[in-house]
């Protein structure tokens, strides 16, 4: 191993690649474990509000399914909330990286309340951008039966667990609806800290994440493009670092022949990568109760969550809502992003799925 730990410890907006990068983002879970600052309670004047934008989005006529842009922030008025998510937004963007709000009223909701609820939150921290091929804007966490043995099935709509990961869009947001009979324990880290740890202990796996992974892109292509791509793990751009990492999709990509086969250092670093993010140092658990909403940055946090059994009766199973979004204050990119970014590393437009054929809008229901 030529490659030796850092001793220079750079923040994000100065970043110099393959050193420590401290900062809010580079928590450990000592730093958060048994406290629970980190969750955000709605008052009651805060829902007051919702229910009334809400109401005034009915009153109004605006198409939450087929249009769902139709309703803007101009016409979902948060006076004090909206302020107040704001303030999340900052926390995830630029602060620690990561919220939960508590409080939006799940079981006085219709489903048609709750979309248009949780849309008009969205609107306070980013642009929503498609979740999948069918351009669902609020994308619905759910086992609809998909088979998990299946490579090509993306694991949100079955009910087994899902490995460290972070998604296609700056900000994801998850709002729980209902829980399983048992498991479905909800857990992530700082990608931030595990990139310290890593350069700490294997300085000589830093070039490696920093180089090209290839990514599968489980049949969601857009025109004109491969099957796959290549994105860093260890993004290094104008002063940041941005981590986007998600090892099944990297080990989907060896089914294509043109795709690099992974190398011995890659299988260390992905095995090395996983161990950090799901350990007792680095991670933090919460089962996410109906009416809590998750908030992370993909740049600098991962999230995973765990296998669940469910409920016999449908109507009674496991759903979460999800939202990716775009702020308008975020981060600059590299060019590799785009791949994964619906074509754009545009801020405040850039995230999410875009194959021929999609067209944006919101389902009731898991499909
Ligand atoms: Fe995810």
């Amino acid at each position: 191993m030529a490659a030796t730990a850092p001793t220079k410890t750079t923040r994000q907006g100065s970043v110099e690649p393959f050193t420590i990068v401290d900062g809010p983002e580079a928590w450990r879970a000592e730093d958060y474990r048994g406290r629970d600052d980190w969750v955000t309670v709605l008052s009651p004047v805060h829902v007051a509000e919702l229910d009334a934008a809400i109401q005034g989005v009915i009153r109004a006529g605006l198409d939450i399914e087929g249009n769902p842009r139709s309703v803007t922030r101009a016409a979902f008025p948060l006076p004090t909330l909206g302020p107040a998510l704001e303030g999340v937004r900052e926390e995830v963007v630029r602060g620690r990286g990561f919220v939960v709000i508590r409080g939006f009223p799940v079981d006085r909701y219709s489903r048609r309340e709750t979309l248009i609820g949780y849309w008009g939150l969205g609107l306070y921290w980013g642009k929503a951008v498609s979740n999948n091929k069918a351009g669902h804007l609020v994308g619905h966490i759910k086992d609809i039966g998909h088979d998990p043995a299946n490579p090509l099935t993306r694991l949100y709509a079955t009910a087994a667990a899902q490995p460290y990961h972070n998604d296609a869009a700056d900000v994801v947001t998850l709002l729980c609806l209902k829980n399983a009979r048992s498991g479905g324990l909800s857990s992530w880290s700082s990608s931030i800290s595990v990139h310290n740890e890593i350069l700490r202990r294997r300085p000589d796996l830093g070039p490696v994440l920093a180089g090209p992974w290839f990514f599968d892109r489980k049949g969601e292509v857009p025109p004109g493009k491969k099957p796959f791509f290549a994105i860093p793990v260890f993004n290094y751009h104008e002063g940041y670092l941005s981590i986007n990492y998600s090892d099944n999709y990297y080990l989907l990509s060896q089914r294509h022949a043109e795709v690099p086969r992974l190398t011995k250092a890659h299988y260390e670093a992905m095995e090395l990568f996983n161990q950090l993010a799901a350990s007792d140092e680095f991670r933090l658990d919460h089962m996410l109760q109906p009416g809590e909403i998750q908030v992370l940055s993909n740049h600098t946090q991962l999230h995973t969550r765990a296998e669940f059994e469910d409920w016999d009766d449908v109507d009674q199973r496991r759903h979460l809502l999800r939202l990716w979004l775009a702020p308008e204050v975020e981060r600059p990119l590299p060019e590799s992003y785009s791949e994964i970014y619906g074509g754009s590393v545009e801020i405040g437009n850039r995230g999410g799925i875009l194959v021929a054929g999609t067209v944006e809008h919101i389902s009731l229901e898991a499909e």
